[in-house]
This record gives C-alpha cells, structure tokens and sequence, in this order.
C-alpha cells in the first residue's frame, strides 16, 4: 500500500514537473513565434503573442477590466493576460484541460475558470456581469487534447448568450479562416447577420484571422 501511494505522490510530482517545463518553455518560445510570423509576411494564423496584443489594445481603447474567454486549453491565454485584467473569467469543456488550468491558477484570485459547454453555460457568466467586457471566444475542437461539444464550434449559442448581456461589450473571434470553411462554423456574412440579430455593434470586420465586433 505504501509503495502504490509514494509511486502515485512521484507520478503526481512529476506531472506537474513536465506540466511547468511546458509553461515556462512556451512563455519564452511565443516572442520566437511571433518575430518568425511578422518576418514571414504574416501567411500563417497570428501567434498567441499577438493575439494578446490585440485583446489588450482593445481593453484600453473601451477601458475593460474584465475579460472572459471561451476555451481555456492549457491556459496561456490566461497566463499572458492576467495582469492585464482585474477579472479573467476562461471556460473549458475537457475535464483534464480544466483540471490543469486550475491547478496552474489556483492561487490567482483574478481569473475563474469555468468547466462546462460554452455553448450552454456562458450565460451563466454573463449574467454575473457587472460592467463591459471583453470576449474572446476561441472554444472549439482543433484535434489533439482537445474536445468536442454537441458541434465542433459552439459559436452561434456563445452570441446568443452574450446578447442577454446588458453591456456594450467588445467580442472577438478567433480563427476567423474556419468560417465558411468547416461544418459548424457559418460563413463570416451569415455570422454578421446573425451578430446584427443578436448583438448590437458598430463595426464588424475581420483582421488578422480574428472577427472583431465592436460596440
Ligand atoms: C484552440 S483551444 C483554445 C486555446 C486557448 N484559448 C489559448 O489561447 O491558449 C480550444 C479549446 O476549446 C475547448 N472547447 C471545445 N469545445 C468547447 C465548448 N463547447 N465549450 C468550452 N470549451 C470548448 C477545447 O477543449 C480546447 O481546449
């Protein structure tokens, strides 16, 4: 018995080990990814780095504290945001996804993350709202580690359930190049209809494989 429980504590141990070797090599690896991305003329999806850039300028110009994404994965996105933001809300449907990022943020009182379909629960959080925000809604199945809910990408429920918001909020789209292009996902024209049923905006463009829709 007490040899199965200390080989369990060292299996325990050294997953976190390799699991915060992995976070720290992918923190210094993302500056390598973007310098590659902006000197190989921009032909591939931007890197997390940028990405961040983006949510971040976008949390000046509207003076958001509070972020929620929509697919947490390991939690990077968390992680290189989180001092950037008073609230960071993150929502995960694979249980060992979701487990990880708690256990890598369990001692930041900043970010909750949230384990369940966004496609279903997102109203949940936005209803716990108390001023704009922005989203980030990157929850869907891209193969590997990652999981499938009722569809591949839960998009149009995510907007439907913003839309009870009572806030002018910014929401931002990742991978705007699956639109039109995979099952589940619309075509950006029907998802800009469908946005203008939904949500209430000014501008709605795509840029930089993000679909930026603005209050
Ligand atoms: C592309 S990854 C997210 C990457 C992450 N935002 C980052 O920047 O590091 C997509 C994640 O969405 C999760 N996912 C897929 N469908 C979902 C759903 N319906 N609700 C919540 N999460 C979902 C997947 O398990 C996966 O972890």
């Amino acid at each position: 018995m007490k040899i199965v429980s200390s080989r369990l504590k060292r299996s325990f141990y050294s997953f976190k080990t390799l699991f915060l070797i992995r976070c720290w090599f992918v923190g210094y690896y993302r500056y390598l990814e973007l310098l590659l991305w902006r000197i190989f003329g921009r032909v591939s999806s931007p890197p997390l780095l940028y990405k961040k850039f983006v949510i971040e300028n976008y949390a000046k110009i509207y003076c958001t504290k509070v972020l929620v994404e929509t697919g947490t994965y390991y939690g990077d996105m968390v992680e290189a945001l989180r001092n950037k933001f008073e609230k960071i809300y993150s929502v995960e449907l694979d249980s060992d996804l979701y487990s990880k990022a708690r256990w890598r943020f369990s001692t930041d009182p900043r970010t909750h993350l949230v384990k369940g379909d966004s496609g279903g629960l997102l109203s949940d959080v936005v209803s716990e709202l108390e001023e704009p925000c922005i989203f980030w809604l990157d929850a869907h199945y891209s193969g590997g580690v990652t999981t499938r809910g009722a569809t591949d990408s839960p998009i149009m429920k995510e907007l439907e359930q913003i839309s009870k918001s009572n806030f002018k909020n910014v929401v931002l789209i990742d991978d705007a190049r699956h639109f039109g292009i995979f099952p589940s996902y619309p075509s950006v024209d029907d998802l800009k209809n469908f946005a203008s049923e939904y949500v209430k905006f000014s501008k709605f463009f795509v840029k930089d494989d993000i679909i930026r829709i603005l209050p």
